[in-house]
């Protein structure tokens, strides 16, 4: 199968995480990368990786959940760099969340990734091709108690990545939704003690050779996807009386 090779990035949350590791590994000889986030000086320094690695690149400070700024800001980097890969990784996330953080998440996860993405739409499909990666997570498969907010707008993300793959691939333009179990970012250094936990590092590596073949679904580890499948099909009653007892043990 052909991989593509990505010359023109754009990147949301590349401050930090794993979106700032996708830059880092993305970067190369020839390629444009505009980093998006909001704390400037780690912006900067993933830039300065991203030039050591031979890219080009450009940062902008921007909150997701501004519609308007991050239409006009996108359109204009579009203009100048045609971008062939847009990756919509910003998001926020944690473990107990109270109705505030709820509506937060959902601002940032939901429209934040919509203002991302639904820009830049029109233009990849009137160029015929592009890449557009949104990230989910395996907790927007199944869960029991929480986090309600986190897992509701990794849900949200994953049927509107999965819906869009459908709608765009006629006119050559792909959609991967990324589903990662637990990645070693600073939205995870408060995971439960008995989790397995990926490096950044192979969480990019694998997320990168899956975009490069248009995979439609980007899951890992497999371990974690497959008890998540497992969770899935067996019945909720036996479930519920297993998961959320051990929840509140928590
Ligand atoms: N780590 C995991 O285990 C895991 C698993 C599954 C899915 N994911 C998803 O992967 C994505 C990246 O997560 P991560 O682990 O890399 O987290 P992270 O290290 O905490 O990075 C989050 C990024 O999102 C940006 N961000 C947050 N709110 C924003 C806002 N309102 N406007 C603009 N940027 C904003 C942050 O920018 P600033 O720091 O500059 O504010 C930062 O660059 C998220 O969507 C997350 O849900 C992560």
């Amino acid at each position: 199968m052909q991989q593509a090779e990505f010359k023109n990035i754009v990147i949301s949350g590349a401050s930090s995480g794993i979106g700032a590791e996708l830059a880092i590994q993305l970067a190369g000889a020839g390629v444009y990368l505009c980093l998006l986030g909001r704390d400037e000086t780690r912006l900067l320094e993933i830039a300065q990786m991203c030039q050591a690695n031979g890219a080009e690149t450009s940062t902008h400070i921007i909150d997701v959940r501004n519609d308007q700024e991050m239409k006009d800001l996108l359109l204009a980097l579009d203009e100048k760099h045609a971008f062939d890969l847009v990756i919509a990784s910003a998001g926020v996330g944690r473990q107990y969340e109270d109705t505030d953080f709820i509506r937060l998440t959902t601002e940032i996860n939901v429209f934040g990734v919509l203002n991302m993405v639904e820009p830049l739409l029109p233009k990849l499909k009137e160029r015929q091709s592009g890449q557009v990666a949104v990230l989910s997570s395996l907790a927007g498969f199944r869960t029991f108690g929480r986090p309600a907010g986190y897992s509701a707008s990794k849900a949200w993300v994953r049927l509107y990545g999965e819906a869009l793959r459908g709608q765009y691939a006629k006119y050559g333009v792909g959609v991967s939704v990324v589903c990662p179990g637990f990645v070693k970012t600073p939205m995870v250094q408060n995971a439960p003690k008995n989790m397995s936990v990926m490096p950044v590092e192979e969480a990019a590596g694998k997320i990168i050779a899956g975009l490069k073949r248009n995979k439609g679904r980007i899951i890992f580890p497999w371990h974690q996807a497959f008890f998540i499948w497992l969770i899935s099909v067996l019945p909720t009653t036996w479930l519920e009386k297993y998961f959320i007892k051990k929840m509140d043990e928590r």
